[in-house]
């Protein structure tokens, strides 16, 4: 059956585990004239990524531009996103902080020179519009564990499950091809945590340490962080995908996780949240909490690329994405993983 919304090209938001990622969260000065500038980045922000990632083919270099609920506001004049708002802080037995941030680029590669080089050329571009950023330069440590030892990211979704996780189709139709996503900054306090007996930490994390097996049920408590974070709905389990990556300065003692998520609703990784930082039932709280703390927490929306890239400096308009009819040379929705910013220009070359 024909899809009825509107022809698309999503960011890559579902993109292959990379070895290097950099996390980039960005506050704009006010003024409509870093209001332009941020606006002339959106539609420029292909072809800086194209020039870069064309001096590694094989580097596999990938950006995704989120923006913040405030910024869309100051950015577009356009109708918002159905369920952009900034991030809602949470206190429960833990506090999940909320934190400033217009922009996020999420940069992704094979390696790290690629990664740098896109952030230098994007801030190079916002210049003087920037007001703070937030840099955090994460690394691929080992079989994809995160510094607390357990590999990271085993429960996935992947391919079109992937893809139905995170891309917004017909329930949000104006902004379809688009995603929501959350980053959190945590900060492990790792010498008690390797003071705790592996077979403690495997009930916290609910997975076995060295070979990554899932706790059988009968041992696995209701309050480990995989249970935590599996929700259903009308049976239905709620997916996310997280591209977690662990970041560090050894000789400062700073040991950290960079937690992102992407859905199709933040709602379900709110949820995710809840259960972790006050309980199901409440109390039941996500042990990991007590060895990692939350210091950033912000929730950005991500337009499709084609949306980013009609987007025009000087109007504070930003032409809904959408192109009535799907042609040969655009696609009606995601149907894989290998959507690159810029790819609808790729095309049209
Ligand atoms: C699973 C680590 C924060 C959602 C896991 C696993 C580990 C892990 C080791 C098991 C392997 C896997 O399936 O990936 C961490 C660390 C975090 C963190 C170190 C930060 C300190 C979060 C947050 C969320 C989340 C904030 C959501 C809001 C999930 C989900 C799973 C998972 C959905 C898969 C559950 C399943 O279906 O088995 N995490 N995580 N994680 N985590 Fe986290």
């Amino acid at each position: 059956m024909e899809s009825s919304l509107p022809a698309v090209v999503s960011q890559p938001v579902v993109a292959l585990l990379t070895r290097a990622a950099i996390f980039l969260v960005i506050t704009l000065k006010s003024g409509p004239e870093h209001d332009a500038t941020a606006r002339g980045l959106c539609a420029d922000l292909s072809a800086l990524k194209r020039a870069v990632g064309f001096r590694d083919l094989e580097g596999g270099l990938s950006c995704v531009m989120a923006i913040g609920s405030d910024a869309w506001d100051r950015l577009f004049a356009t109708p918002k996103p159905r369920d952009l708002h900034p991030f809602r802080e949470i206190r429960g037995q833990h506090h999940a902080v909320s934190t400033p941030g217009d922009l996020l680029f999420h940069i992704r590669a094979a390696r790290m020179d690629l990664c740098f080089e896109l952030a230098t050329q994007i801030m190079a571009r916002l210049g003087s519009a920037v007001a703070t950023t937030d840099e955090v330069q994460g690394f691929n440590y080992f079989d994809n564990r995160d510094l607390i030892g357990f590999v990271d990211g085993t429960e996935n979704p992947v391919d079109q499950g992937a893809i139905d996780a995170t891309i917004i189709g017909e329930e949000d139709p104006d902004f379809a091809g688009g995603s929501y996503v959350i980053v959190q900054k945590y900060l492990h306090d790792l010498a008690r945590w390797n003071e705790v007996p592996v077979a403690e930490q495997e009930k916290i994390i609910g997975r076995t340490k060295l070979s990554d097996i899932e706790l059988n049920d009968a041992v696995k408590p209701t309050s480990a962080h995989n249970a935590l974070t599996s929700i259903t709905e009308d049976g239905e389990e709620l997916e996310i995908l997280r591209d977690n990556m662990p970041f560090g300065d050894a000789g400062k003692g700073e040991f950290g996780t960079y937690f992102i998520g992407y859905a199709r609703s933040p709602r379900r990784i709110e949820q995710m949240l809840e259960n972790m930082f006050i309980g199901r039932p409440p109390g039941n709280y996500d042990r990991l909490l007590d060895f990692s703390r939350a210091v950033t927490g912000t929730l950005f929306f991500v337009p499709s690329a084609t949306f980013l890239e009609d987007v025009a400096v000087d109007a504070a308009a930003a032409p809904l994405a959408a192109q009535p009819e799907a042609t040969d040379q655009t696609q009606s929705r995601p149907r894989d993983g290998s959507l690159g910013i810029g790819s609808l220009k790729d095309v049209r070359q």
